[in-house]
């Protein structure tokens, strides 16, 4: 939540401030802002509600130079959207921006007698007027206070009004990462806006005080002291976070799934089976545990479900999923005995965080499948399995759930054999059959105008069910979430099974109901369900694999997906839901990559 990112050097400031916010707008798009030090040193805030598109039309008119400032597009919390709560927020000698929720902001507010002082509504501006009554003309003093009184989660960027050319930076849970390149210093809340510069970044460790200049990058450990930065390397490129002809960046990102599958697969192929060697995971870690508890958040928790239907009957031990932000507040009954598996593309996203702390307290071991390097949940995991997708920028995820859906199929296979439920043969053909879904997926989308067709039925509609049985059911949480997400129309997943306990009562004439039936052992039962609702008026679209034999009076529409074993079908069903909720956006003329409310990553409670 909110992107944040500063810059010192020898180029144009606000262009590479505006630049970086259209990257990190996906992380929030309430309103943006930018303070920047003018060729006479003095800062200059300009703050506007609205996209990062709105703030840029304010600077055509201004021609004096900047080589240093900081900038911020904000998902609110604290205070509603306005041009006051927008960032950066200027107090005194103090010009701020902020990730993260500062807890006491309301009992700060009272002890240092702010509210006469404050204009905005913002836990914000209260870090910038304390730090302006700590600011003595030594920045690191006033900040190293300001980190001893404020409680909650953070990541600031600061210029003082008599440091001309200096940004410090300090964070506490919240993401930030920096770089000296070529272009000069810079710091952002993620590498999507460092990428044009920089193959090389750092994590900024907590509680460190980091100050840019344009010259060079210092960092002050809690004590005082210099340390030098832990480098990193990333593989993405410019392009992977570019639209790159597609009309958004959802529709590209549902392009590049087959891509993103084989990236994560193969390089972990030996002679045909999963091998983790190169990721440092043990057949130690798969084999010491007698259950697993799947955590995560939105989509990658839906990932979770899917998994625990395949590896529950596939290891025959017990599987849990687990919404990260009930978990993190349980008691939960797990042990060393316990293989915890968190989810996240981001690796930011905060309850996930707080749930993998609180299982490596009980002495679980702990894995994470993350798609960003070096985040916080990689970083603190005791194993981590990238996923390798690239940048993810619209906030609909697509490509990041196939690419953990395939970690996770690899990990259950390579568990079932190291514990003696597969052979070497079953471990490759199951291989095989998670390969087979990549041309599967590629079929699915190059006949992506089914589902560009079929949605002139959704557009007019408040409800959408969406109903499968087993593995089929774990594919329709995505896609009803999908659909919720970027559509805004209400949808539901159900067992279908459990539709006549109560929501039948729903299902009147016209209601969509998408029907997911790919499970042989389960197809008849999941056909009897479809009959049921098409009985009382649903308009039914039926998805199955090629093969499937159906009463052509049961589908208003029926999409088939190409026949594959029962446990991959999906992954072409992905992209089947993707492009449903895609074009119904569309159709409804909304904003895609960047809906309503949301944001990418979840990095605040
Ligand atoms: C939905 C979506 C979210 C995320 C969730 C977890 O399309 O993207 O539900 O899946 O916020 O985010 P990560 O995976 O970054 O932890």
């Amino acid at each position: 939540m909110c992107g944040i990112i500063g810059y010192s050097g020898p180029l144009e400031a606000r262009t590479i401030l505006l630049d970086g916010l259209s990257q990190l707008e996906y992380r929030g798009y309430d309103s943006a802002g930018i303070a920047y030090f003018d060729s006479r040193s003095q800062i200059h805030v300009v703050k506007k509600t609205g996209k990062v598109a709105n703030l840029r039309e304010t600077f055509s008119s201004i021609s004096d130079s900047s080589h240093c400032g900081i900038g911020h597009t904000r998902w609110a919390t604290h205070g509603g959207v306005s041009d006051v709560n927008a960032h950066p927020h200027h107090a005194g000698q103090v010009t701020l921006i902020h990730n993260g929720i500062i807890e006491n902001y309301h009992s700060l507010t009272q002890e240092f007698q702010l509210e006469a002082s404050l204009v905005s509504q913002t836990d914000s501006e209260v870090a910038a007027r304390l730090l302006d009554i700590f600011y003595e003309g030594q920045p690191e003093s006033a900040i190293k206070q300001l980190v001893n009184r404020v409680e909650g989660s953070y990541a600031f960027c600061i210029m003082f009004n008599d440091r001309p050319g200096e940004i410090y930076a300090v964070r506490s849970v919240s993401p930030l990462v920096a770089a000296y390149t070529r272009a000069g210093a810079l710091v952002a809340s993620d590498l999507t806006a460092l990428i044009p510069y920089t193959r090389n970044y750092f994590v900024v460790p907590e509680h460190h005080i980091v100050k840019l200049t344009g010259y060079k990058i210092s960092i002050c450990d809690p004590d005082g002291k210099q340390v030098s930065p832990e480098m990193m390397k990333v593989n993405w490129n410019t392009d992977a976070a570019m639209k790159n002809g597609f009309p958004h960046f959802m529709l590209k990102e549902i392009h590049e799934q087959p891509e993103a599958l084989k990236n994560t697969i193969l390089p972990r192929l030996t002679k045909g089976i999963p091998d983790f060697t190169d990721d440092q995971i043990p057949d130690e870690l798969f084999l010491g545990c007698d259950q697993i508890h799947v955590i995560a958040c939105g989509t990658a928790m839906h990932a979770g479900m899917v998994a625990r239907s395949l590896l529950e009957p596939l290891l025959r031990i017990p599987v849990t999923v687990s919404i990260a932000s009930e978990f993190r507040y349980e008691e939960p009954l797990i042990d060393e005995k316990t293989l915890v598996i968190v989810i996240s593309q981001s690796g930011e996203t905060i309850d996930t965080l707080a749930a993998l702390r609180l299982a490596r307290t009980c002495g679980s071991r702990t894995l994470a499948v993350v798609n960003v390097k070096g985040s916080t949940i990689a970083r603190e995991s005791d194993y981590v399995l990238y996923t390798h997708a690239g940048p993810e920028i619209a906030v609909a995820s697509t490509k990041a759930y196939s690419v953990q859906l395939a970690a996770l199929y690899m990990v259950g296979c390579r568990m079932a054999l190291v514990r003696g439920r597969f052979t070497g043969e079953q471990a490759s053909a199951f291989l095989a059959g998670l390969l087979d879904v990549i041309p599967a997926m590629e079929t699915m989308i190059s006949r992506k105008d089914e589902e560009k067709n079929l949605v002139t039925h959704l557009l007019s509609q408040h409800d959408t069910f969406f109903i499968g049985r087993g593995l089929d059911y774990a594919f329709s949480l995505e896609g009803a979430l999908k659909l919720k997400e970027i559509s805004y129309i209400h949808a539901e997943a159900y067992a279908a099974g459990e539709l006549k306990h109560g929501t039948i009562a729903l299902i009147a004439s016209g209601v969509p109901v998408i029907a997911i039936a790919t499970q042989e052992h389960i197809f008849s039962k999941t056909m009897s369900n479809v009959r049921e609702v098409k009985a009382r008026g649903a308009f039914v679209i039926l998805v199955t694999q090629e093969h499937a034999s159906v009463d052509p009076d049961l589908a208003d529409i029926h999409i088939k997906i190409p026949d594959l074993d029962d446990r991959f079908t999906v992954f072409p069903i992905a992209v089947v839901l993707q492009l449903i909720a895609y074009y119904t956006s569309i159709g409804k003329n909304l904003d895609v990559d960047q809906p309503r409310n949301l944001a990418k990553s979840v990095t605040v409670e």
